[in-house]
């Protein structure tokens, strides 16, 4: 087995394709191989693009047999796969494999990992992986990396040095789109946990400013986040963008098991409406599963905009605009928000599973504000001061 890890952007993917290819042409005629990446789109967006471009330049023949979801590369068989959930492996069973190929791994579900490598029974079958570095305890750090030797692994670790193609510009501005723990795995490309607060770069005074008239605002976009609740708690945030920082102006908090009384998707519309002081000309940001409260907004004209709700995505995302004091929180009028802040922590026991991420207690608000952050990031990922 082979192992390419480490920072984004450091040329992984595009070295193990090629020797994978290469490999898998001068080593058997009339193979079956598997490749794999987290779900079909990432698989033609990542892999296959530059695989087609390799073989162009080769000039080696390849047919891209769709409906079955395989590339006949010169005498090889190649059947694609996406390693998204626990019943993916279901697909790989009964298959006998003279070798794999996947790409980001340490995404993929331990279970087709553990089938994909079982399946490359045949004599000389190699495997060829990459990823980026996640959290200290995540499998394939302790029972890939860490146990090499034993279990024939060999493992290439990858620095943005490593791609001479990277600019010393798109260096510097990937670098910058990270803060903490994502920094350390994205761009350093340690295997490093999430560990404490959340958001260690929050800062109660940068973040934060007293607002003495709503004329301040005037000409700024509008926005309201919203994380929906019924039995959990509802919040809203109140958002100003002047095109470079999000003002949060103020916040709305229903906690049904605290009152005792839970609220109604056309009497949370009310509130909405009336927290916003009838302004229609708001975005309104809604996490994507309250289909009926969107619909509720619909109808009462309100513009209403899926958030995305990508939960590591997020907090990167949300994290570098913190860090750059491009959220910024009105001291007076976001007690819940601030409180939240200080609260939110990495999950302990999740993270000595293997997994990153947040304690699931108090998160409402911040929800709201990773929805906010990380659906509309189009100006922060151009690089925009
Ligand atoms: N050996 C190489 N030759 C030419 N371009 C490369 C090479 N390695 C990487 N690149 C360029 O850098 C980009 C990022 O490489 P990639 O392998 O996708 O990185 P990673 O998988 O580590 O995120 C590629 O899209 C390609 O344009
Ligand atoms: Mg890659």
């Amino acid at each position: 087995m082979m192992l390419a890890d480490g920072a984004i952007r450091s040329g992984k993917t595009v070295a193990m394709i090629l020797s994978f290819l290469l490999w898998s042409l001068t080593s058997f005629s009339g193979g079956d191989f598997i490749i794999a990446g987290v779900t079909g789109g990432a698989l033609r967006r990542n892999v296959l693009s530059p695989l087609f471009r390799m073989l162009e330049t080769f000039s080696i023949p390849w047919e891209w047999k769709r409906s079955e979801s395989r590339l006949v590369i010169g005498a090889n068989i190649y059947h694609l796969f996406g390693a998204d959930k626990d019943s993916s492996q279901d697909k790989l069973q009964g298959m006998t494999a003279c070798g794999a190929y996947a790409d980001e791994v340490a995404l993929f579900p331990r279970s087709f990992v553990d089938q994909m490598i079982g399946r490359c029974s045949v004599e000389g079958s190699r495997i060829f992986m990459n990823c980026n570095p996640n959290g200290a305890w995540h499998f394939i750090k302790t029972d890939f990396i860490d146990r090499a030797e034993e279990i024939g692994l060999y493992r290439l670790h990858f620095t943005m040095d490593d791609n001479l193609t990277l600019s010393p510009a798109i260096r510097e501005s990937y670098a910058r789109s990270f803060q903490g723990v994502f920094y350390r795995q994205y761009i350093l490309g340690e295997w490093v946990s999430a560990e404490g607060a959340v958001y260690p770069m929050w800062d109660d005074e940068a973040n934060t400013y007293l607002c003495s008239s709503p004329a301040r605002y005037r000409g700024m976009r509008r926005f309201a986040a919203v994380d929906y609740g019924t039995v959990n708690p509802c919040v809203f945030l109140d958002v100003r963008d002047d095109g470079h920082t999000f003002w949060i102006a103020g916040e709305y908090y229903w906690d049904s098991s605290r009152t005792q009384r839970q609220k109604t998707d056309a009497e949370y519309a009310e509130d909405l409406s009336a927290f916003l002081g009838g302004d229609r000309n708001v975005q309104v940001i809604v996490d994507p599963s309250a289909a009926s409260f969107k619909a509720e907004l619909r109808n009462r004209g309100f513009r209403v905009q899926d958030a995305r709700n990508d939960v590591r995505e997020g907090i990167a995302t949300t994290a570098v605009l913190i860090g750059r004091r491009q959220v910024m929180v009105e001291k007076s009028r976001c007690p819940c928000l601030l409180a939240e802040m200080h609260s939110y922590l990495w999950d302990e026991k999740a993270r000595r599973r293997g997994e990153e991420k947040p304690l699931k207690e108090k998160d409402h608000a911040m929800d709201a504000l990773r929805y906010l952050c990380h659906t509309r990031t189009d100006r922060f990922r151009r690089g925009e001061p």
